[in-house]
């Protein structure tokens, strides 16, 4: 697991939407280079795993092209995960086919989890939708139960719109 210093996780601690406001700057700046999706998707998966605490998988699962039933794994930062996930099944495959973000206090009671990092007993996943069509999820897992609350959900939705702003997929 990444580790952040002390001081960044106070400022984290002290003001969430404060600090995600910085991280918004930090992203745009971030992504300023280019529109590639692969770059962009592995830079926001990089990015949110260095600048908030207590994660152990950060990353992208996509609409598998070759079966749009289906979410194929995309760029991500964590230990290697499964690669296909039907849609409706597990927090992933519930975000997809719900287009709702799914903020999980404890993955083990949800139906249909699937434990691909032993160490996850937290997530919240968001559907990645661009002009109105789904493209995939963003997964976020942590070791910690009950690690993220509204301020997280509302700050990495607002880090995921940037993402689809600056990005061709
Ligand atoms: N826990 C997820 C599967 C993906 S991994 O956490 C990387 C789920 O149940 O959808």
């Amino acid at each position: 697991m990444f580790v952040l210093d002390q001081s960044q996780i106070e400022e984290y601690r002290n003001d969430k939407p404060e600090y995600y406001r910085q991280l918004t700057k930090q992203l745009e700046a971030l992504l300023a280079e280019d529109s590639n999706w692969v770059t962009n998707l592995s830079q926001m998966s990089a990015f949110v795993y260095q600048m908030l605490p207590d994660l152990n998988w950060v990353g992208f699962y996509l609409v598998n092209p070759k079966n749009e039933q289906a979410l194929l794994l995309g760029p991500y930062q964590g230990k290697v995960a499964c690669v296909h996930i039907p849609f409706g099944r597990g927090v992933c495959g519930t975000a997809a086919s719900t287009q709702e973000t799914q903020l999980v206090e404890d993955v083990h009671a949800f139906d249909g989890h699937i434990a691909c990092d032993g160490d996850t007993n937290s997530e919240i996943v968001m559907p990645m939708v661009v002009d109105e069509q789904l493209k995939g999820v963003f997964d976020i897992d942590s070791p910690i139960n009950n690690r993220f609350d509204q301020d997280d959900a509302d700050g990495l939705s607002e880090l995921l719109d940037i993402l689809i702003s600056k990005t061709e997929f």
